[in-house]
């Protein structure tokens, strides 16, 4: 896969993808991730990227030209077009999942007011926000995404652990732990010392059914559950009550 970031600050976006497992994906050639300045194609001595809003009022406006000439440099008609803001649809895992299928992605990182809303209309493929909060800028947004796009190409993990994990079947993780079994008198549940695999398998449902249905009970609505995920909850239920 080829990623492209055009943005006015890649020096934000540095960091992230030079360290750890984004930097072994890009090694090992399952992920190119190129930072453009988006001033490398604005005209002019003082190389302008924005501009006062028609009509007045407060804040600055990317302007159309440089961003149509970086994209049209950097991907042609190949690339899904994507703008971070938080105008954009909410960013989860089946998104992730559905951009990690794309050969070539071009994010761009809107500042400011936002883009000329031109550049929307004829450039933009998709608008993601990653949450209801407003950042100052879409780096960190772009980050996010990259991050949670990266780590499901194919060969970045073994299959099992972005299968089993959180979000994927609409459940919250189980609890976990390592050595020592016990730890300032906090005791590692026994079930998972036993060997028994079958028991450790029936709590670690159990538990993520519970994590779910106590911190997040909109994600059990979406959940396949088997009659054993059902009596398990029923007894928390009963617990409860
Ligand atoms: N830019 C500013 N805030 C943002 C957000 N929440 N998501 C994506 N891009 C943004």
């Amino acid at each position: 896969m080829i990623i492209d970031v055009l943005t006015i600050f890649p020096g934000i976006l540095k960091g992230p993808f030079s360290e750890s497992m984004i930097k072994r994906a890009q090694e090992r050639g399952l992920v190119k991730i190129e930072l453009t300045d988006l001033r490398s194609f604005a005209r002019g001595r003082h190389r302008q990227v924005d501009d006062t809003p028609y009509g007045g009022g407060a804040g600055m406006v990317f302007k159309p030209e440089p961003l149509f000439e970086a994209v049209e440099a950097l991907s042609g008609e190949a690339a899904r077009v994507i703008l971070l803001t938080p105008q954009g649809r909410t960013f989860n895992q089946a998104l992730a999942r559905e951009l990690a299928r794309e050969e070539r992605l071009l994010l761009i990182c809107g500042r400011y007011e936002g883009v000329d809303e031109r550049v929307r209309e004829a450039l933009v493929n998709d608008e993601i926000s990653i949450g209801d909060y407003i950042l100052s800028g879409g780096e960190l947004a772009a980050a996010v995404v990259i991050d949670a796009v990266v780590r499901l190409l194919p060969g970045f993990l073994e299959e099992e652990s972005t299968a089993e994990e959180s979000f994927s079947g609409h459940l919250l993780e189980c609890p976990h732990y390592t050595r020592p079994p016990v730890f300032r008198g906090m005791a590692v549940p026994g079930v998972l010392l036993s060997g028994n695999h079958a028991a450790i398998a029936q709590w670690r449902r159990c538990q993520s059914l519970r994590r779910t249905w106590e911190r997040r009970p909109d994600l059990l609505a979406k959940a396949e559950l088997s009659p054993e995920d059902r009596q398990c909850l029923e007894r928390l239920v009963k617990k409860d009550e």
